[in-house]
């Protein structure tokens, strides 16, 4: 990677969940200085609210907002992006990137604004961009170049890992790792109960259910082996786990996680429409 987007000025359209959190994650850990962030929203009392919380300035005017930005970072909700595009079109110029995390939006769809060129790049990124631990898919639009992925792998890599993908795969990667956080929580509240329904105080069961999903995941991530082998690694014998599993395969855990993710990546492929 080794892009530098330092001292690159970023507009942040639709300050909304994701857009803050990207944004004071940037503005959190100093790679972005607040002089160089400039936000937008559709409220001015949220716009003043959330430029007293980020020190930067949010304003509702996408068109000033993103007057001398190198970056141009669209954070609406897919239904809007038309309509932002179509606002900022006129003044938008090749020399600046566009980089857009709507799901379902094609690339396609937003360069179609544009009477000219312009770089576009797709992110889908998920909410533990929050505390450095995201995960963002990126894919890049006719006029980008390496250059404009490689800069948007930087913006993101600083907020977690980034991986390129085909954009035909991208509403599969909002149906796996953009909603997904919200299958891990549900997971994670439900081994919680669990560990409550045995007897454990909930403080601990929470930190015990945690602390397992985060070091199971950080096995598969560094040692890349199968997830099957490493459960069979935890499963001794007639010991108790695999009385455990059994129990999650009546409760048909597999298919139903595999039923979620199509459903979510079905219902990405709509939104924007
Ligand atoms: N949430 C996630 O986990 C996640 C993950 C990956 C991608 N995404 C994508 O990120 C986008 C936003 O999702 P979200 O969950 O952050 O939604 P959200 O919280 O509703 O944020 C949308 C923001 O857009 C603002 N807005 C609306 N119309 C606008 C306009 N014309 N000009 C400027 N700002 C405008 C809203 O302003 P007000 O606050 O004033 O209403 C709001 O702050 C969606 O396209 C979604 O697909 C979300």
């Amino acid at each position: 990677m080794g892009f530098d987007i330092s001292g690159k000025r970023i507009a942040v359209l639709g300050a909304g969940k994701i857009g803050v959190i990207l944004l004071q994650a940037l503005l959190e850990r100093a790679m972005l200085s607040p002089d160089l962030a400039c936000a937008t929203v559709a409220h001015p009392e949220r716009a003043r609210a959330l430029s007293e919380k980020l020190n930067v300035c949010v304003g509702t005017d996408n068109v000033s907002a993103i007057g001398d930005a190198s970056i141009i970072l669209v954070c609406v909700k897919p239904q809007v992006v038309q309509e932002v595009m179509q606002e900022i079109s006129a003044h938008v110029s090749p020399d600046q990137l566009v980089i857009s995390v709507a799901a379902s939006v094609p690339t396609a769809l937003i360069e179609k604004s544009f009477s000219s060129g312009i770089p576009v790049v797709r992110a889908m990124p998920n909410t533990p961009c929050a505390v450095g631990y995201g995960m963002t898919a990126l894919c890049k639009g006719k006029f980008a170049e390496q250059r404009h992925l490689d800069s948007a792998a930087a913006l993101f890599g600083m907020v977690g890992r980034t991986v390129v993908v085909d954009e035909k795969h991208m509403d599969a990667v909002t149906g796996l790792s953009a909603s997904g956080p919200a299958y891990i929580y549900i997971i994670l509240e439900s081994l919680a109960e669990a560990g409550v329904k045995v007897g454990l105080p909930r403080d601990v069961a929470t930190l015990l259910a945690a602390q397992t999903t985060m070091g199971a995941a950080k096995v598969v991530l560094e040692t890349g082996d199968h997830p099957a082998l490493l459960k069979d690694a935890v499963t001794t014998p007639a010991g108790c786990t695999v009385d455990g599993i059994m129990e999650l395969e009546e409760g048909k855990l597999r298919v139903t996680l595999i039923k979620a993710v199509v459903k979510a990546t079905q219902r990405a492929k709509e939104l924007a429409y």
